[in-house]
């Protein structure tokens, strides 16, 4: 019954040919399952995998080895758009388009009844507090503002679950963490799985209830940290102790991982040096 909503079995990526060095192993037999209703992070030091791993996860393209299941389901290679949607960093609105413009494409383009379009679309609109945008065109938003919006569409589709590839990257600190309070919040009114990767280790532990760390290129899964605190979450959360002893153990665990990715990138015969 408590079938996982995301099951990760072996998943090895290795690109071939890319760069100087011929072929790239990503990331290296990871196995990972995730709950329904989970908010799970993806830290680790640049390079070391995260987006592959989320690409797979969303059917983007098949691993080299091993396999993904998603509500029972293989995915593999084959994107599955009416569980999955994804937010990406930057955001990938048509300019030419206003807000609710854009929306109603990516309904059409997930099949939703027409009907549905612009209940949907304010009804997203509405929960990252940008309901009174919807008739503006992106460029008349500032970035924080066009986010949201991103943020909203990926949302609007209300699939199970979402991808969200470091979707607040582009923003200052405080329209991060207020964007962090809508997607908590949104966590606890929809039960939605949500798997993030972020670089920001405040972001991380203010948002997930499981942090995956991985290991510097490969990618490996390094350790799994708990955070128990509900949600919807406060950024009274911050204030706790709790809170900077989390941040500081996924700091701990991530230095060296920064450490030897670093070094790699110095020395392009390894890091051993
Ligand atoms: N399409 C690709 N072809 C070749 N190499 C790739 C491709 N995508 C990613 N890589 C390489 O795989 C490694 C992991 O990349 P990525 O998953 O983007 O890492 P992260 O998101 O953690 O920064 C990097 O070394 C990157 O250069
Ligand atoms: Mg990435």
């Amino acid at each position: 019954m408590n079938e996982p909503a995301i099951s990760i079995r072996n998943v090895t990526q290795r690109y071939e040919g890319s760069g100087a060095s011929g072929a790239v192993l990503a990331i290296d037999e990871v196995s990972l399952d995730i709950r329904k209703g989970e908010f799970v992070c993806l830290l680790g030091p640049s390079g070391c995998g995260k987006s592959t791993l989320l690409n797979i996860i969303g059917g983007l393209f098949r691993p080299t080895s091993g396999t993904c299941t998603v509500a029972g389901r293989l995915v593999d290679g084959e994107p599955h758009p009416d569980q999955i949607a994804f937010v990406f960093q930057e955001s990938t609105l048509f300019p030419w388009y206003t807000v609710i413009e854009n929306f109603r494409i990516a309904l059409k383009f997930k099949g939703i009844a027409k009907s549905e379009w612009d209940d949907r679309a304010m009804r997203a609109l509405k929960s990252v507090g940008m309901a009174s945008f919807a008739q503006s065109y992106p460029d008349q938003l500032s970035v924080g503002m066009r986010q949201r919006v991103n943020m909203a569409r990926g949302i609007c589709v209300e699939t199970d679950i979402l991808l969200m590839d470091e979707p607040f990257a582009a923003l200052d600190e405080q329209t991060r963490m207020v964007l962090g309070e809508d997607l908590s919040q949104l966590l606890a009114a929809t039960g939605k799985t949500i798997v993030f990767v972020t670089h920001s280790l405040a972001e991380a532990v203010f948002l997930s209830d499981r942090i995956v760390v991985m290991t510097a290129r490969p990618g490996r899964i390094k350790t799994i940290i708990d955070v128990n605190e509900p949600h919807p979450r406060s950024p009274d959360f911050m204030l706790e102790p709790r809170f900077s002893e989390l941040r500081n153990e996924c700091y701990s665990l991530l230095r060296d991982e920064i450490r030897a990715t670093v070094a790699a990138q110095r020395d392009p015969q390894g890091a051993d040096a």
